[in-house]
């Protein structure tokens, strides 16, 4: 049965605080909902494991998301969302509703694109998944899209190294590659990206739109419960950020993506 309560909450889950940037941009839109954050912090980077082992991941906290109650369950995490969203979808469909963070921004490109070169960056994950590529000739076969696997980007960051001479040189490195040659548009295809978006803006310097999902997922999401009278209108909400594995380091980075920082409970997928 689907859960039909306002105050129930939404289930955010990434491979680790990435994630945040997308719980984050709910947050800002959605200010009475109350949400619990899932980061599988025991398997990160997911944008380098197999497509099975990311859904057994998925499925696991699924279930933990499931068993807290959440009315919907958002993949903050393109990996996840390339591996394993048909899964997820057809494994929750019962008990929430899910929505992946590729789906929003392809209906963005489609609509905005038409006629345009739009280059991505993101994991070896969700590159060779080649699951933008289809969605976007799906909806639109007059894009051309560029991909480029981009995979010490999302550690980089994780360690804190963006805004530097390093990050500045390793983005740049990317950015030049031939693939992204003459695009007009940039999809920042993880959602640890929107902390180094800036850079990224600074070093094409207006000549390239720069995306990033994380608001147009949080704009899905608030349409979808809307139309669905789940929205919560009122009240103080509460949030859990739930890790499988705990370290200091990753809850003192969880400033940098979600505004604040904010206290991990650890939470074990396997017992
Ligand atoms: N946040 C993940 C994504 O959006 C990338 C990090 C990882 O490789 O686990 O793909």
């Amino acid at each position: 049965m689907m859960i039909k309560e306002e105050s129930a909450p939404i289930g955010v889950f990434d491979s680790g605080i990435g994630g945040l940037t997308v719980a984050q941009a709910i947050r800002q839109l959605l200010p009475h909902e109350n949400m619990i954050y899932f980061g599988d912090t025991a398997h990160l980077p997911y944008g380098d494991k197999s497509e099975a082992a990311i859904q057994a991941y998925s499925i696991k906290i699924a279930d933990v998301l499931l068993r807290k109650g959440c009315k919907v369950i958002v993949i903050a995490c393109n990996s996840a969302s390339s591996a394993a969203y048909e899964l997820l979808k057809e494994y929750v469909r019962k008990d929430a509703y899910i929505l992946n963070v590729i789906d929003p921004m392809v209906a963005l490109i489609t609509h905005h694109y038409a006629g345009k070169n739009v280059g991505l960056i993101g994991t070896k994950r969700t590159v060779q998944s080649g699951i933008y590529a289809n969605k976007i000739t799906e909806g639109n076969q007059n894009i051309s899209l560029q991909s480029l696997a981009t995979p010490l980007l999302a550690p980089m960051i994780e360690e804190g190294f963006f805004n530097n001479q390093i990050s500045h040189e390793i983005i740049a490195q990317y950015l030049e590659d031939p693939i992204l040659k003459d695009i007009d548009a940039l999809v920042l295809a993880c959602t640890h990206y929107p902390l180094i978006k800036k850079e990224i803006n600074s070093f094409y310097n207006g000549r390239v739109d720069v995306l990033d999902s994380s608001i147009v997922v949080a704009e899905s999401l608030q349409n979808y419960l809307i139309e669905n009278d789940l929205l919560n209108r009122t009240g103080q909400p509460k949030h859990h950020f739930f890790v499988s594995d705990y370290t200091e380091a990753f809850e003192a980075s969880t400033g940098l993506f979600f505004q604040e920082k904010v206290t991990l409970e650890r939470h074990p997928l396997w017992n």
